[in-house]
């Protein structure tokens, strides 16, 4: 029953599309007594393996529109337990716990059922999965539970994220005026950053040289350093992780055509896929499409709208600067010393370098520089040419 609490930015966790929905819910005894009372917002992230044995993830709220059956305030000595049940057989349950002078939730269940077609369209397993753990600490027995803050609770392949929550159990049917706020919501404690997920440092990535072959010609030609970050799922946690490509043992290959090349670069288990387009005269990098596979799992990352390593066609594009792309919320890459001629390669050896904006942002003032420089000696060698001249001449009328 492991339970992680922290404050993380929301896009950590890719809920950047996060909808505004919360249930309210009010358990009522049969005297028409409140005990429980609940109004919270919660986003479920659920990592499934489908029926291609691949890792698929969705991420839904709960919706505003739940039932309680199943609800019960606890007569006869059993724990008071509040049950929400939405969707197509989905429930959240939460008991509650209490002594003479506290309450807290005891065991928080989480069912969802993947049969749901709409969220889990290609589930390798069908049914219902649940994922236990608990929720919020001891608080006093006449308070209130709230939270604003993000609270990210994370078991069995599901992270589920609150906020804005307010919970009351053992009510009596009173309106529990004391409310006791979660660790995030109190500035005087400072957040919980040391859950937050974290990059061990790597080293930088050695530069492969790469090549496609046409047949019997070489027709793309690539070299580079390549550092994946990808945010993995780790023992119930999203850690982000640094993968280094290893030219040693990365098989390249490929394909190219008057119009479009790829190179695939295959090191091991983790295969990185790079589309080059041509617009107008130019290539450039449009989609990237990048497999990694940990144990059983493999997940595919693709993104069709990429704009990068741009160049005139007949030309290599060259940039010795690290760069950063973006392939999905969960997948970054640093690219180091890069140099790509995906189009027109003749005899197996690049083409003239155009290199990249910032790279040529720093010649500029380095040409100018040395234009300046070779003026200044032009300057003084004609100074010194002319002054000698002067100085023979005098001699000549001496
Ligand atoms: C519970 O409280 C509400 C309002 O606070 C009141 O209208 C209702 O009569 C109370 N019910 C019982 C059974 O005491
Ligand atoms: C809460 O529910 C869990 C699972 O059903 C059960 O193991 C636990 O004993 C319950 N807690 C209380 C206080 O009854
Ligand atoms: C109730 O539980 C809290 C923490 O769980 C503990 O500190 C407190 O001493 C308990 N009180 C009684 C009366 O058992
Ligand atoms: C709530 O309980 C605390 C002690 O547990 C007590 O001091 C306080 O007066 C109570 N407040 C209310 C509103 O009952
Ligand atoms: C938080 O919940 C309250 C109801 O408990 C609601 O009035 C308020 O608008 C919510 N705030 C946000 C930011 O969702
Ligand atoms: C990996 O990506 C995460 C999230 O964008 C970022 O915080 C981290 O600094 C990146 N690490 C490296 C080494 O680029
Ligand atoms: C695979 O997952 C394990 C934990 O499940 C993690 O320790 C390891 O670093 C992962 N490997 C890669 C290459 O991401
Ligand atoms: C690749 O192999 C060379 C020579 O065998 C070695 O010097 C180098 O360290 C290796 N690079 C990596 C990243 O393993
Ligand atoms: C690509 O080659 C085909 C035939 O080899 C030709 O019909 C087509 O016009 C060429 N496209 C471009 C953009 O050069
Ligand atoms: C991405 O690569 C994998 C494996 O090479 C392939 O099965 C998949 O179809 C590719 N997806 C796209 C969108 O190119
Ligand atoms: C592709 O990216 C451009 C800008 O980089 C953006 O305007 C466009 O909407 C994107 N298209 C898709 C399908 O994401
Ligand atoms: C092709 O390159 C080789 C060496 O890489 C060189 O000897 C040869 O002259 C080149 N041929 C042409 C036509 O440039």
């Amino acid at each position: 029953m492991d339970r992680y609490l922290c404050c993380v930015t929301l896009c950590l966790l890719g809920l950047g599309f996060m909808q505004s929905k919360a249930f309210e819910v009010t358990i009522q005894e049969e005297s028409k007594k409140t005990c429980i009372y609940a109004n919270v917002q919660v986003n479920f992230t659920i990592e499934y393996e489908t029926n291609k044995s691949t890792q698929n993830r969705v991420i839904f709220p709960a919706p505003d529109t739940v039932t309680t059956d199943g609800s019960t305030c606890g007569e006869s000595g059993e724990a008071p337990l509040l049950r929400v049940n939405f969707g197509n057989n989905h429930t959240w349950s939460l008991n509650f716990t209490r002594n003479d002078t506290v309450y807290s939730g005891d065991v928080l269940i989480f069912t969802y059922n993947t049969n749901d077609t709409t969220l889990f369209p290609d589930a390798k397993r069908k049914g219902l999965l649940t994922s236990t753990t608990s929720f919020f600490d001891p608080i006093p027995l006449n308070a209130t539970y709230k939270c604003f803050h993000d609270e990210i609770v994370v078991a069995q392949n599901v992270t589920q994220v609150y906020w804005n929550v307010t919970l009351q159990a053992y009510a009596q049917n009173a309106t529990l005026s004391r409310e006791v706020h979660c660790n995030a919501d109190n500035p005087t404690s400072p957040p919980l950053t040391t859950l937050a997920p974290t990059t061990k440092p790597l080293d930088k990535p050695a530069v492969g040289n790469y090549s496609v072959s046409n047949g019997t010609e070489t027709c793309l030609l690539a070299s580079m350093g390549l550092q994946l970050n990808a945010s993995l799922l780790a023992e119930g946690k999203n850690i982000w992780t640094l993968i280094n490509i290893n030219p040693n043992t990365t098989l390249s290959s490929g394909s190219c055509s008057n119009e479009s090349a790829l190179l695939r670069l295959n090191d091991s288990s983790t295969i990185v896929e790079f589309y080059f387009s041509i617009k107008k005269s130019n290539f450039y990098l449009q989609e990237m499409n990048v497999t990694l596979t940990n144990g059983s799992g493999i997940s595919q990352i693709t993104n069709r709208n990429l704009s990068f390593w741009e160049a005139s066609l007949g030309n290599s594009y060259l940039c010795r600067k690290e760069q950063l792309i973006t392939v999905s919320e969960d997948l970054n890459i640093n690219t180091f010393d890069v140099r790509v001629q995906p189009f027109s390669v003749k005899n197996a050896t690049y083409a003239t370098a155009e290199d990249c904006f910032a790279d040529q942002n720093f010649t500029v003032p380095i040409v100018v520089g040395a234009a300046l420089g070779v003026l200044v000696i032009l300057v003084m060698v004609a100074y010194f040419i002319g002054r000698r001249n002067q100085r023979s001449a005098g001699y000549e009328h001496f």
